[in-house]
């Protein structure tokens, strides 16, 4: 194989901000401005990129943001009513809380209390529920949506495919196999969900026809652990450190890419495959949120 087995994140995600920047096109010649509020706690360096990437990209857009950001030892109860005043706040659409917060403070209770129709990220109770039921009246979050529609444009075929997903994560790997086992069109997969206790992972991974990594293990994924004609999704981001990078470190995902990509049908690069559509599907929601309250008038 060569490199035309890439599915190109980059690509992809660039095609779908084109058609959210025209949504948010209509709305603004309807009068609605959408807007989308970030929230950061502390000055973990790794939050302060992701929510300047999203800034950037909802200015790229047309989508108003604006960022709060709040001191480490800001208390839970002071970042509550923040929240609570931006669900009131009626020019304000979506509100994302950047993760991680810190130890004083209960990510569950802070999920809880964004307004459903403005959770953005899709992790409020309210919208995991609906993404269990098979209810698509919610808000999907945005790495596992990113990656369903990665395969989707990339026309790889999920009704019936068997599917392993390393990692049974909140944030992806959970509701990635809720979305792909629902009965429902670009679903209808055979999922099987690996973890840190599952019994001989390789066997599992050579059974999967899509393989889905998102465990947070450098290069976990050997070529001998994946079918020939595989489709492998990499959502992994992992430091390893590398004194001759410039930063000290380089980011690698949870596939060994080099000895992998020549053995399968398709494959993420990591960066440029999940990374990207991951904001691809955040800026996506937070137009639908805006939709969805002009439409509710
Ligand atoms: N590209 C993006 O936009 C994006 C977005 C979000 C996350 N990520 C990346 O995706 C990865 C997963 O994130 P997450 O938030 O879902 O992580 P998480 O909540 O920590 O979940 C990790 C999962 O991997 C499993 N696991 C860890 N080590 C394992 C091992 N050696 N063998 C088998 N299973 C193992 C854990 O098993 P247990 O449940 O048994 O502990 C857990 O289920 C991370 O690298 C993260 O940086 C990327």
């Amino acid at each position: 194989m060569t490199a035309s087995n890439l599915i190109d994140g980059r690509a992809i995600a660039s095609a779908i901000h084109e058609e959210t920047a025209r949504r948010v096109e209509r709305l603004r010649a309807r009068g609605v401005q959408p807007g989308l509020v970030f929230i950061r706690v502390g000055e973990d360096p790794a939050s302060k990129v992701y929510v300047g990437m999203k800034e950037r990209m909802s200015g790229q857009l047309g989508i108003r943001s604006e960022t709060h950001v709040l001191p480490e030892a800001t208390p839970e109860g002071e970042l509550l009513a923040l929240i609570d005043r931006l669900n009131r706040d009626e020019t304000v659409h979506g509100i994302l809380v950047q993760a991680p917060l810190p130890r004083h403070i209960s990510e569950a209770r802070v999920y809880a209390s964004v307004a459903p129709e403005k959770d953005v990220d899709g992790f409020h109770p309210v919208n995991v529920g609906k993404l269990m039921l098979g209810d698509d009246t919610g808000f999907v979050p945005c790495t596992p949506a990113g990656v369903h529609e990665l395969l989707i444009r990339a026309k790889v075929p999920v009704e019936g495919a068997e599917v392993v997903v390393l990692g049974r994560g909140n944030i992806v790997g959970k509701p990635l196999a809720a979305l792909l086992m629902q009965k429902a069109p670009h679903a209808n997969a055979t999922v099987t969900v690996c973890h840190s206790r599952t019994r001989d992972i390789a066997a599992h991974c050579r059974r999967a026809d899509i393989l889905v990594a998102a465990m947070g293990v450098a290069e976990f994924v050997k070529a001998d652990m994946v079918k020939e004609e595989a489709v492998v999704i990499d959502v992994g981001v992992n430091r390893v450190e590398d004194p001759a990078a410039p930063k000290g470190y380089r980011l690698v995902g949870d596939v060994a890419f080099a000895e992998v990509q020549p053995k399968v049908r398709l494959i993420t690069p990591n960066p440029g495959g999940v990374g990207p559509m991951t904001i691809a599907m955040l800026m996506r929601n937070t137009v639908r949120a805006a939709e969805l309250a002009a439409a509710a008038g």
